[in-house]
């Protein structure tokens, strides 16, 4: 019995956070063993936001995410790793998809609706962002995309589009699903506990996101000014969004049973806990930080990873793209 596959990326872009490392990257490294595993560099979506791209920075910005997957537990001699643009088919198999994709289900995404800002000057490939990403995880006949619950809507987009190819094309391609964790998928801002943490907004704004690389002082900043409510309610489902964010947190990283954690922290003022998660977080992401910096040491080895890994992915992709392109009569 072969392993399912498992495709995800992050994108590299802003300052990689705690909620990328939750919803995404701590799940792709706990599964690691069960699956045959595919992480991806996304560069080619990172350039969907120009403004965001200055060629120095971005090649380092690159590379350091790559670094990062490894030093949160993504181990190169399980999982294949791999920077998207060094594997072309993407680019060429999102073409294909695009020619036969409804104008329509692109104005629908509400990722696209946001992050356009209604703007008409925005690129063309933030409205097509969903097409690539579709063309990313159907290259590799993926099973299962652990994302957070923001990319929701772009793997529902990914399944209709891949049913809309086999039927018109008889193409064959796998029909993912996505995994989404149950507690921690969406991560709000702690500044702003209404909306989601986000790269960007946190390399603008202190106090918005814990990132993944900041040091103690500054995860202990961020956590002790975060927004709470007035009351002292620590229930997950009887607190404002700002405390259950935390609690959510906390929950994520000790593994500890909801009750538990209620147990320890209600009624107790909102200080107790959020030295709690200082404490937590700190030890959490101390190895990772520490790993980084080995990693960032030899980037010999990191270029090593990378391609070895985009000559595997490239093997596998190469099949799919044969696939689809017989199938429309090239
Ligand atoms: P961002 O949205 O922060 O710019 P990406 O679009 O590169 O990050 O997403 C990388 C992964 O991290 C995706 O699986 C996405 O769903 C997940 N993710 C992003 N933000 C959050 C969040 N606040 N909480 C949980 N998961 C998140
Ligand atoms: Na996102």
């Amino acid at each position: 019995q072969q392993k399912k596959r498992v495709f995800s990326g992050v994108q590299p872009t802003g300052k990689l956070h705690i909620g990328n490392y939750v919803g995404a990257i701590s799940q792709w490294a706990e599964n690691q063993d069960a699956y045959d595993n595919i992480f991806c560099v996304v560069d080619l979506h990172a350039i969907t936001i120009p403004e965001a791209i200055e060629p120095k920075a971005f090649r380092a910005k690159c590379l350091e995410v790559a670094a990062l997957y490894i030093a949160c537990g993504i181990d190169p001699a399980k999982s294949t790793i791999f920077m998207q643009s060094h594997v072309p088919e993407h680019s060429e198999l999102s073409w294909l998809l695009n020619c036969v994709t409804p104008l329509g289900w692109l104005y629908r995404m509400t990722q696209f609706k946001a992050k356009s800002g209604g703007s008409e000057s925005v690129g063309t490939g933030l409205l097509d962002y969903p097409v690539l990403m579709a063309a990313d995880i159907l290259l590799y006949d993926t099973h299962f995309v652990p994302v957070g619950d923001d990319q929701k809507q772009h793997i529902e987009f990914t399944r209709d589009l891949a049913q809309r190819i086999n039927t018109m094309f008889n193409a064959g391609l796998v029909i993912p699903e996505a995994q989404i964790r149950a507690s921690g998928a969406r991560v709000m801002g702690l500044d702003d506990p209404e909306s989601k943490m986000s790269k960007s907004t946190g390399e603008q704004k202190k106090g918005h996101s814990i990132g993944i690389l900041d040091e103690p002082n500054v995860i202990k900043k961020a956590i002790m000014s975060a927004t709470t409510d007035c009351e002292n309610e620590a229930r997950f489902d009887h607190c404002g969004p700002g405390v259950k964010n935390l609690l959510t947190l906390y929950e994520v990283m000790s593994k500890q049973p909801r009750e538990q954690i209620e147990a320890e922290f209600h009624g107790q003022g909102y200080g107790k806990l959020k030295k709690a998660l200082v404490e937590l977080t700190v030890e959490h992401l101390r190895p990772v930080r520490e790993r980084y910096a080995d990693l960032m040491n030899n980037q010999d080895h990191l270029h090593d990873v990378l391609k070895t890994g985009a000559d595997r992915a490239r093997a596998i992709a190469g099949t799919t793209v044969t696939r689809v392109r017989d199938g429309m009569g090239f």
